[in-house]
C-alpha cells in the first residue's frame, strides 16, 4: 500500500505516519527527517538545504525529487510507504507520477489531515524530541511521564527543531498555503483524496486514517 499523508506543519502527519508504519508494515518516508540528516552530516545537499529549511522555505524540487526516488528503491519500501511531507509541490506531484508508473506502482491513497490553522503554531511550539531515540513528545498534548526522562529510553536529553521558531513557523505556513495546498484539488482530480479530521485526538485520528485504509 502506497499512500501520502498531506498537511501544513503541525497537523500530525509525523506523529500518524509512525503509527501507521507499524500498524501496516510499510515505511515511512518523512523528506524532511531525510533533509534534517544531511544537514546533521553536512553533506552538499544538507549545506544547501539547511539555510532554505531555517527560513522556513521550501527545498528545490529537483533534490527532493532525486532523493525521493533513490529511498523509495530501499528494500523497506518493497511493501508500501507513507509519504510524509512529499509531494509540497504540484511539480514533485507530477514527478511522484511519473516514477511510479515507471515502476508499475501506484498511490492508493492520498489522505488529508484537515486542521484548523491556529491550532498549529501552539502544536509545533510545544514540539521536542528525545535526543538518544527520537520519540516526540508536546509540552501540552504528550509530555513524558516523568519530567525530563524519556518513556521509552530513559534518555534525558531533549531537542526542539531549529525551524519551530514562531517566525519561522508562519513562513512555513505561508509556503503550505501558497505552494503546497494546491495538491489538494490535484489529487481530488485523480479521485484519490480523502479528508479526515486532524484536530481529534491523536488516537482518535489513527482511528480514522484505519477506517480509509481498512485492515492491514
Ligand atoms: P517537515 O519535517 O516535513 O515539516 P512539516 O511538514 O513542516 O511538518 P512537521 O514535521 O512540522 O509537522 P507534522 O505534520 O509532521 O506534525 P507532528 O506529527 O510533528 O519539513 C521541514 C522542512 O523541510 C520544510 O519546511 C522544507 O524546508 C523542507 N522540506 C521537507 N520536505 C520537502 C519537500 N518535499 N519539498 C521541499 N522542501 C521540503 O505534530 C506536531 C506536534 O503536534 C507534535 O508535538 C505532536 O505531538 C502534536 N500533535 C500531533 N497530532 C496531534 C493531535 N491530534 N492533537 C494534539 N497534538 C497533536
Amino acid at each position: 500500500m502506497n499512500l501520502i499523508l498531506l498537511g501544513p506543519p503541525g497537523a500530525g502527519k509525523g506523529t500518524q505516519a509512525k503509527r501507521l508504519e507499524e500498524k501496516y508494515g510499510i515505511a515511512q518516508i518523512s523528506t524532511g527527517d531525510m533533509l534534517r540528516a544531511e544537514v546533521k552530516s553536512g553533506s552538499a545537499i544538507g549545506q544547501e538545504a539547511k539555510a532554505i529549511m531555517e527560513s522556513g522555505g521550501l527545498v528545490p524540487d529537483a533534490i527532493i525529487t532525486a532523493m525521493l526516488a533513490l529511498r523509495i528503491e530501499k528494500p523497506d519500501c518493497a511493501q508500501g510507504f507513507i509519504l510524509d511531507g512529499f509531494p509540497r509541490t504540484v511539480p514533485q506531484a507530477e514527478a511522484l507520477d511519473v516514477m511510479l508508473r515507471e515502476k508499475g506502482r501506484e498511490l492508493d491513497h492520498v489522505i488529508e489531515l484537515k486542521v484548523d490553522s491556529a491550532a498549529l503554531v501552539e502544536r509545533i511550539a510545544g514540539r521536542f524530541t528525545c535526543a538518544a531515540c527520537g520519540t516526540g513528545y508536546h509540552d501540552t498534548f504528550k509530555p513524558t511521564k516523568a519530567a525530563g526522562v524519556c518513556d521509552v529510553c530513559g534518555g534525558t536529553e531533549f531537542t526542539r527543531r531549529a525551524d519551530d521558531k514562531a517566525e519561522t513557523v508562519a513562513a512555513r505556513l505561508a509556503a503550505y498555503d501558497a505552494q503546497t495546498a494546491p495538491l489538494l484539488p490535484y489529487y481530488a482530480t485523480q479521485g484519490k483524496l480523502r479528508s479526515v479530521d486532524g484536530m481529534a485526538e491523536m488516537d482518535a485520528v489513527t482511528a480514522e486514517l484505519e477506517a480509509v485504509l481498512g485492515q492491514p
